[in-house]
């Protein structure tokens, strides 16, 4: 059924589990990665590499890049994605920054 907002819609739809940094979200299957995420509280999904700034979806059409997430490995646009049972998602780089912080100890 059609509501006034978008987001009410996203309300009915079932839930599936996804974990994003180890934190669990149940989100509605079938709707967009990015503003599921968004939705949930999400503000951050990667950061830059040489500055280290946050960036969070802006575009939503797959142009900016500020989407990125890791899913098994890939770096993929959160943007361009739906949501499926039991993604596993990191920040792109998460797990070599952890690497080095850790070769830096
Ligand atoms: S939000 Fe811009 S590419 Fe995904």
């Amino acid at each position: 059924m059609k509501t006034v907002s978008p987001f009410l819609e996203l309300e009915e739809k079932p839930r599936v589990g996804v974990t994003f940094e180890g934190e669990r979200f149940e989100l509605p299957e079938g709707e967009n990665l990015a503003a599921s995420l968004l939705a949930a509280g999400v503000r951050v999904f990667r950061r830059t590499p040489v500055s280290d700034a946050p960036r969070a979806p802006f575009c939503m059409m797959g142009a900016c890049f500020d989407c990125l997430v890791e899913i098994d490995g890939v770096v993929r646009q959160a943007c361009m994605i739906d949501v499926v049972d039991e993604l596993e998602i990191v920040r792109p780089g998460a797990e070599a920054a952890k690497g080095t912080d850790d070769a830096a100890k």
